[in-house]
């Protein structure tokens, strides 16, 4: 009998698969490439790959999820840079299409990520709650503006990065979601109830595993993220009006929004009352403003809070060595990546591979500043980042490994 060939579809600039032995369910798979990840709770089959250019997470559901998990994750792409990297997905026509294994979906490993379960201690999240609430929150609005109902916002179904001094979170289950051109408010509600639904779910089973009676289990989770949400979503979407000629209103409004990490992409000024007030509409982009800075100016591809670190070390720089002028300023910002942020990074690297090598560059900024406030007076980066080493990494956020 012929050997069953499956229809692999992938994307450029990834491998393409097909070394993989497809003929058999994933589970069953014995090649060198498999790779142990820490996962969340989750009813498919998954594995992890590991290939030169990094890691991939492939899953196996029936065909029509899978190529439905794809298109989802695909159109996104652009979007947002907090939803998985959808990489290629799998048929096996020669199964029924409903069966478990007849289709696969090939996600990107998310780099440096971990799950909420590395989170918790002592049954709860601790003095990381509130970071992971509004890491929640934000994800959550982030989709919602971009047209996205996830239909399934979960703990388990997003992965986390530390961000500087706070958390990223990264939806990775595109299952039960769907793209529209803008949601309802009705369908906004829906999807933040399905979310305190999951939550509380997943915090009772925590809180069994570690023996919390359900009373005592931190079941407000799903309700917290849902105000951190009404309040992000109106100061993102509320029209403001302001007396015609009051230019800087715009701008203040324009900088509130990048200070909260979103981009904007138009804006509208509609005069109102007769000319004399302008109404400031703006359609807010994805949370990239700074992360989209970084990468015009050196390249660098990193989440936004860690960008943002950067961006204003960068600044810092540039005050002191000079850079006024917008060649200086050009002129400053590559003599600082090239004298600066490189070789601290080729560093970090060096002596800590395990770590996310710019999450590593935030925390000894912070450690340079913590020494400059103590001082009262500026310390040279040469000393700083010796003296950092020395230490043993002072205030260094580790990815957690744990399950
Ligand atoms: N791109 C990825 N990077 C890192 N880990 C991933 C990735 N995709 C999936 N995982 C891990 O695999 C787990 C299961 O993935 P996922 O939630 O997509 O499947 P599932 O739970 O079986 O699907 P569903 O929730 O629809 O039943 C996740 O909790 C996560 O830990
Ligand atoms: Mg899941």
């Amino acid at each position: 009998m012929m050997q069953p060939t499956p229809r692999i579809h992938t994307r450029e600039d990834h491998p393409d698969f097909v070394d993989l032995d497809w003929v058999i369910p994933i589970t069953e798979w014995t090649t060198d490439r498999l790779v142990e990840m820490p996962t969340g709770i989750h009813r498919h089959a998954v594995v992890f790959v590991a290939y030169q250019d990094g890691i991939y997470a492939i899953k196996e559901l029936p065909t029509k999820f899978a190529t439905h998990e794809f298109d989802v994750l695909r159109a996104m792409e652009g979007r947002s840079r907090h939803t998985a990297i959808a990489v290629g997905h799998v048929q096996r026509a020669w199964l029924d299409p409903h069966d478990e294994w007849s289709g696969a979906v090939i996600t990107r490993y998310v780099d440096h990520a971990f799950t909420y379960r590395s989170l918790i201690t002592g049954g709860g999240f601790g003095t990381r709650r509130d970071a992971l609430l509004d890491a929640l929150a934000g994800l959550l609005v982030e989709l919602h503006l971009q047209g996205m109902f996830w239909g399934d916002c979960s703990l388990s179904n997003s992965l986390y990065r530390w961000d500087a001094s706070s958390i990223d979170a990264i939806m990775i289950d595109a299952e039960t979601s769907r793209i529209y051109d803008m949601l309802t408010s009705g369908q906004r509600r829906e999807d933040l109830e399905i979310m305190t639904l999951n939550l509380a779910g997943e915090m009772a089973d925590i809180a069994a595993q570690h023996g919390i009676s359900l009373d005592d289990a931190d079941m407000d989770l799903g309700d917290e993220i849902t105000t951190r949400y009404h309040r992000l979503w109106k100061e993102l979407t509320t029209s403001l009006i302001v007396t015609a000629g009051d230019h800087y209103r715009i701008r203040q409004r324009i900088n509130r929004l990048h200070d909260l990490g979103f981009a904007v992409e138009d804006i509208d000024l509609i005069p109102v009352d007769d000319g004399m007030n302008v109404k400031i509409r703006v359609r807010v982009g994805g949370r990239q403003y700074h992360s989209e800075r970084l990468r015009e100016i050196t390249g660098i591809d990193i989440s936004e809070n860690q960008a943002r670190v950067i961006l204003s070390d960068l600044a810092y720089q540039e005050a002191k060595f000079g850079g006024a002028s917008g060649t200086g300023k050009d002129i400053a910002a590559m003599k600082w990546r090239s004298n600066i942020l490189e070789p601290l990074i080729l560093e970090i690297v060096r002596l800590i591979p395990e770590a996310d090598p710019y999450q590593a560059y935030c925390d000894y900024l912070g450690f340079r500043l913590a020494t400059a406030t103590e001082r009262g007076e500026d310390v040279p980066n040469a000393e700083a980042f010796t003296a950092w080493i020395e230490l043993g990494f002072p205030g260094l956020m580790e990815t957690p490994t744990a399950t």
